[in-house]
Order: C-alpha cells, then sequence, then structure tokens
C-alpha cells in the first residue's frame, strides 16, 4: 500500500507538471492561484491521515476487549459458567458497549473528514468559479481568444485534478506509513528477556540448582512476589514445595524455566548463571506439568508426543509415557485409539453424533495426558510437577506417585502440591510463605519443628480423622488450603 501511495504521488507529480505548463501558458497569475489553493488542501488531509492513524493506535484495546468478550460467548470452554451464571447478554452487552465505542470513533472521523473534504472542494469550486469568470471577462474585452478559454478551463481543471490525485497519494502514503510504523513497533519490539548476544548452550545438569537471594516482582508497579530465596536443588533429588495461595511457587517454576529473570539475585544451573544459558537449550533439558496446563484440540497421540517432537512418531514411546500416566487403558478404548481426535471441535453438521470424529475426555483424564506428555521428555534434567495430580482421584494419585518415584530416579525435579501424602516422601521439602522461604528439611524433622508445615500437615491429616472436635476445624483447613 505504501509502494501503490507512492507511485500515485510520481504519476500525479508528473500530471501536475504537464497541466501546470499549460496553464501557465494562459495566466501565470491563475497557476499561482490555483496552486497556492491546495496548500491548505495538502495541510488537511495531512492533518486527517495522522487523526486516523492515532484513532487506530487508540481503538485498539477496545476493539482487544470486545474480541474477548465476543470469544467468550462462542467458546466451548466458557459455555458451562457463561450458562449457569446466566452471563451472554451480561457479555454481549460489554462486546456491544466496546463495540459502539469503536464505531462512534470512526463515524466521528469519517465526519470530520466529510465536513473538511466538502469545505475543500467548495474551495476549489470557487478558484475554478472565479477564474472563469475572469477568463470569460477577458475574452468578452479581447485580452484572450476563445481558444485560451477552453485551453484555460481544462488547463485549472488539469491541475486541480491532478493535485487533488497527489495530495490523495501524499496523504495514503503517510497514512499507510503511521500504520505500517505500529506495525514495525511490534515487530521490532524485541524479546522481553534480555539474551546475552552469545549465550552459553546448557550442559547437562551434574551438581544441581541454586537459588541464590532470589526476589522477584511481574513488574516495578507490582509488589514483591518472592523475597529473598535461596534454595539448593541437588542433582537427582526430589524437592517439594509447600506454601499457601499466592506464595509464589508457580512465580519460582516460571524462574526456573526462564520465561522471567529474577529481579534481584540470580539462579544457578551447575553454576552458571541461566542468564548466561541459551533458553532454547535449557527448556530442551527440563519437562514439567504446569498448574495450568493445556489441553490440544488434537489427538491423543499428539497429546503426548508433542512433549517431544523429535519423538512424535515414536508410537513406543508414547505408550509407555501413557502407561506411566495412567492413561493407556483409557486411550486404547477410544474409537480410534491413540490416533482418535480428543476434540469436538472440528466436526460438522453430519458427524455430529458420531463419536469416531472426536472425542471428549474429563478432566482428571486430561491431566493424566499433561503428565504422560512431561513424562514423555527422554530422561530430562529437571521435572518440574505443579500440581500434576490435582485432579485425580485418590487410587489414581498414589499409583502415579509411585510410578513417578521409579521414573524420576536419577532424575532430579521439583514437586509442588497442596496435597501433604504426595509431598511426604520428598527428599527435601521447603515451605514459602508470603513469597520467603520458611522452613525446609525432612517430613519428619518439619513435623517435629511443630511450624508452618507441621500445621498444615496436621490439619490435612485431621481432616480424615472422624472426630468431632477435627471435622469442627475443617473450614478454617479449608480456607488455609
Ligand atoms: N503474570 C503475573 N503477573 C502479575 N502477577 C502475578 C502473575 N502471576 C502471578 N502473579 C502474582 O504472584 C503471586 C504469586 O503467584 P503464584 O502463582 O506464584 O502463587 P502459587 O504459590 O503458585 O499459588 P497457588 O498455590 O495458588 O498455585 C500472586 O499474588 C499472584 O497474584
Ligand atoms: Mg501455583
Amino acid at each position: 500500500m505504501v509502494v501503490n501511495s507512492g507511485l500515485q504521488v510520481v504519476g500525479g507529480a508528473l500530471t501536475v507538471a504537464g497541466f501546470v505548463a499549460t496553464l501557465v501558458v494562459v495566466s501565470p497569475v491563475m497557476t499561482a492561484i490555483v496552486l497556492t489553493s491546495s496548500i491548505p488542501v495538502l495541510i488537511a488531509e495531512l492533518g486527517l491521515s495522522r487523526r486516523r492513524g492515532a484513532m487506530e493506535w487508540q481503538l485498539g484495546p477496545a476493539e482487544r476487549r470486545e474480541f474477548f468478550y465476543s470469544s467468550l460467548l462462542t467458546e466451548v470452554n466458557a459455555a458451562k459458567e457463561v450458562r449457569l451464571y446466566g452471563l451472554s447478554d451480561f457479555l454481549r452487552g460489554r462486546m456491544l458497549t466496546e463495540r459502539h465505542a469503536s464505531d462512534s470513533a470512526r463515524r466521528a472521523m469519517d465526519l470530520r473528514e466529510t465536513w473538511t473534504q466538502g469545505g475543500l472542494s467548495l474551495l476549489g469550486a470557487a478558484v475554478v468559479g472565479g477564474g472563469l469568470v475572469w477568463a470569460v471577462r477577458a475574452a468578452t474585452q479581447g485580452e484572450i481568444s476563445v481558444g485560451d478559454v477552453s485551453l484555460f478551463v481544462g488547463g485549472v481543471m488539469g491541475v486541480q485534478g491532478a493535485v487533488g490525485g497527489l495530495i490523495a497519494g501524499f496523504a495514503g502514503a503517510h497514512h499507510q506509513l503511521l500504520m505500517f510504523d505500529h506495525y514495525r513497533r511490534i515487530v521490532e519490539s524485541g524479546p522481553d528477556l534480555p539474551l546475552q548476544a552469545r549465550p552459553r548452550p546448557a550442559p547437562t545438569l551434574r551438581q544441581g540448582i541454586e537459588l541464590r537471594d532470589v526476589w522477584f516482582r511481574y513488574s516495578d508497579n507490582h509488589p514483591w512476589v518472592l523475597r529473598g530465596v535461596s534454595l539448593h536443588i541437588p542433582h537427582g533429588r526430589a524437592v517439594g514445595l509447600v506454601g499457601r495461595n499466592g506464595a509464589g511457587k508457580s512465580t519460582l517454576v516460571k524462574l526456573l524455566c526462564r520465561f522471567y529473570d529474577p529481579t534481584r539475585g540470580a539462579i544457578y544451573w551447575d553454576g552458571i548463571d541461566l542468564r548466561e544459558l541459551d533458553p532454547v537449550t535449557l527448556r530442551r533439558r527440563l519437562a514439567g506439568v504446569f498448574q495450568d496446563y493445556m489441553e490440544y484440540d488434537l489427538t491423543a497421540a499428539e497429546n503426548i508426543g508433542i512433549g517431544d517432537l523429535d519423538g512424535l512418531g515414536d508410537r513406543n514411546r508414547i505408550i509407555a509415557a501413557a502407561r506411566r500416566a495412567g492413561i493407556h487403558d483409557k486411550l486404547v478404548e477410544l474409537p480410534h485409539g491413540y490416533r482418535t481426535l480428543l476434540s469436538r471441535l472440528f466436526m460438522s453438521e453430519s458427524d455430529k453424533g458420531d463419536a469416531e470424529t472426536g472425542v471428549v475426555v474429563s478432566g482428571g483424564q486430561w491431566q493424566r495426558l499433561a503428565l504422560a506428555r512431561a513424562l514423555f521428555r527422554d530422561q530430562p534434567d529437571l521435572m518440574i510437577l505443579d500440581e500434576p495430580t490435582s485432579g485425580l482421584d485418590a487410587e489414581a494419585e498414589s499409583r502415579i506417585h509411585e510410578q513417578m518415584r521409579r521414573h524420576r530416579e536419577g532424575c532430579t525435579s521439583l514437586l509442588i502440591s497442596h496435597r501433604m501424602s504426595s509431598i511426604r516422601d520428598a527428599d527435601h521439602i521447603v515451605v514459602i510463605d508470603e513469597g520467603a522461604l520458611a522452613e525446609q528439611g525432612k517430613h519428619d524433622d518439619l513435623v517435629a519443628r511443630g511450624g508452618i508445615y507441621a500445621g498444615l500437615f496436621r490439619m490435612q491429616a485431621a481432616g480424615y480423622a472422624d472426630d468431632d472436635a477435627v471435622t469442627e476445624r475443617i473450614p478454617a483447613v479449608r480456607r488455609m488450603l
């Protein structure tokens, strides 16, 4: 579009030059008047294109909000709550408010353009009209010939039209360049993670990972999430991480994956600051299940295989991972086994009732798939499990923990869970409270110490006890957990 407008400007300039040369022959004064009258047109058109560019930029957030509300109204995931809480009119209202806001901004801009361009057309008509009156009078007084009159009229109209085209091309190029600038600002915004010019590839983990006085906040306007955490995750050991909601556990996971750098302090991978390592090679050495794991609208095999794209076609490895995550039996029962699409998103009207086109699996089954995806990674140096079994039934959880214990032998792991029974077998347990490391040690030592961990453990154990005095405390326990 910029190139097109540029060509329009060049073409317009040539045409203007031709008509100006013709008109100068008849009347140099009139030529000057016509050219001068196009200056306000140019100024007004450039002003309009600048305003339109700024308006598009300002409307961005409103249009994103509109998109957000409209997608909530159409997404399968949101459908249950939208229906249960009767949110459709509310969301539709908000979506329309945003739409009306951007429509009225656009309408105001269109009106401004209409008035401005109308005024400029009147100015142009006045110049041509004035010129025509002058030419006719001059012809009647014999100053110019009738042929000159037609040459004059043609010249004035030609100059005006060509100048109009030139200005339109110029304003168009200006507008496109402004929009191009928005595009460039996004494309050139660079990575939010400062990367070293020559980062080192992450070596195999041999000693362990160490957090040294790590402070972190999501931005300068946010409160501190981690406050001076120092922690050692030795190679080949399982570290359990416990803490209340919002304590900073998942944030610590994000720092280990180097999605963010610590605001102060550092994390060392076998003594090398994570900032010196190439994040791509580092992440290849990690595997994990995030608390907000993904459910992909892909086949069952792909849902597991994308944990390591190099092994996507290796059916035996996929089956082994599914077995370990306790989902294999379910997957073989599906209409197309591992090739079954785990989604009804792509069905068409004709195969609506046909389970073969895709199936829906349960929440816990999705979680097992996420776990299988993590286990699919070939011997990761660090396995990060953030609430990997929260949605599993008790039997499945204990079976999976048994499996994981076997799988993680020799593998370094960080396990986060609110279920103390999952954590108690870890080699080392760390308690985070309000972003700071509160306690650490082995399960028995921590229980004997009678601190936060012991309190959480006893309260949870009490939840299972059949004792009135204890049952009364359960609401308080639930609140804490
Ligand atoms: N992307 C983000 N931007 C800003 N603040 C965030 C972001 N993610 C988390 N936080 C804030 O950081 C704090 C710690 O969150 P985090 O998810 O690490 O807690 P958590 O210990 O994992 O809690 P939970 O047990 O509920 O999973 C919270 O107060 C949260 O509001
Ligand atoms: Mg969390």
